[in-house]
């Protein structure tokens, strides 16, 4: 008989639209299979303080459709240390937690990955993050909506730089991953994209800028804020002394990427990670991370999840793509 009774899930590092739903899916999936849930508030700064809260089926009910996180999220310096992380299993223990779900991105997993492996927890993660920087799933909780919002947003942009002739810079998240700045930029028509993993620079940007048509009334460049040029007010820097002639404007989005109601490709990816999650604890899973692989559910251990995807695994062919659209 499985010994597992009682899953803890919490959500840990900066929040992403459909986190809602995935909690959602991990508290029904539990009842499914006749679990206690426990949630666990505020990620690894909950689970060190005992902040822990029973999850029935309408504690989620009327949620798959908000931002946020209803656990609330924290980055927790604590659970860096051995100490802390001591004093979270301690927590688990005495409340009678026998597996752990956690919903984050690469500093939860670096941090999951550390705990199971020390304390022989049972732990799986679902990948919850706007930046889309984990391997092993095509794509993250958050991701969609995140793209979207930056559409949305820059289309607003463009219509008004279009009036003006002007050229804009704008600055999208994404700290270490030029995922967000890739796609979106797609999206946008961008007339160039400066994204950490391409290594372009300002050179390369000055150089597609002079090689570009002079006829086009607006010019939109989205900066990932990752890049090593260091955001867009240093790359407005540089272009205003080399084309003094360009009206340039810069908009940094920031936060509202990470808001708002999630779009239903992360809800429902949210939901099958969810369920995923349950079943692979019960299965036996742990120190990996659910993930979604050519439509299949994949379980990939943490030190691998959380390796950065390099500049070779950012296809030559899309940033291509984006040298083509950009005539
Ligand atoms: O990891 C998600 C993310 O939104 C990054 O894209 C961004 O660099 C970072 O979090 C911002 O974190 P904070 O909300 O703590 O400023």
């Amino acid at each position: 008989m499985n010994k597992i009774k009682n899953i803890g899930v919490l959500t840990s590092g900066g929040d992403a639209p459909g986190m809602n739903a995935a909690i959602r899916a991990v508290v029904r999936a539990g009842i499914y299979y006749d679990l206690k849930v426990t949630g666990i508030l505020r990620g690894y700064e909950g689970l060190i303080h005992g902040d822990f809260i029973e999850m029935d089926r309408k504690s989620v009910a009327n949620i798959i459709q908000r931002g946020g996180t209803i656990l609330k999220t924290a980055r927790s310096d604590a659970f860096r240390t051995r100490a802390g992380r001591e004093q979270a299993y301690e927590q688990l223990k005495s409340h009678e937690v026998d597996a752990l779900i956690v919903i984050g991105g690469d500093g939860t997993f670096t941090g999951a990955n550390l705990f199971t492996s020390e304390f022989d927890f049972p732990v799986v993660g679902l990948p919850g993050t706007i930046d889309n920087d984990l391997q092993g799933t095509d794509f993250t909780i958050g991701y969609d909506t995140a793209i979207n919002t930056v559409v949305n947003a820059v289309d607003k942009i463009r219509d008004t730089a279009e009036s003006h002739d002007r050229l804009f810079i704008v600055e999208v998240m994404g700290r270490d991953s030029g995922l967000i700045a890739l796609r979106s930029g797609i999206g946008v028509g961008a007339e160039a994209i400066l994204i950490p993993e391409a290594n372009m620079g300002v050179d390369g940007l000055i150089t597609r800028l002079e090689s570009g048509r002079k006829d086009k009334s607006s010019k939109i460049v989205v900066v990932a804020e990752g890049d090593e040029v260091g955001g867009a007010f240093n790359v407005g820097e540089v272009l205003k002394q080399r084309f003094p002639n360009y009206d340039i404007r810069i908009s940094v989005l920031g936060h509202i990427q990470r808001g708002g109601k999630p779009s239903c490709m992360d809800r429902v990816l949210a939901s099958r990670f969810g369920v995923a999650a349950v079943e692979g604890v019960l299965h036996g899973q742990t120190g990996v991370m659910v993930g979604q692989v050519n439509r299949e559910i994949v379980f990939t251990p943490f030190d691998h999840a959380i390796k950065h995807i390099d500049v070779q695994e950012v296809s030559p062919a899309w940033l291509k793509l984006v040298e083509i659209l950009s005539l």
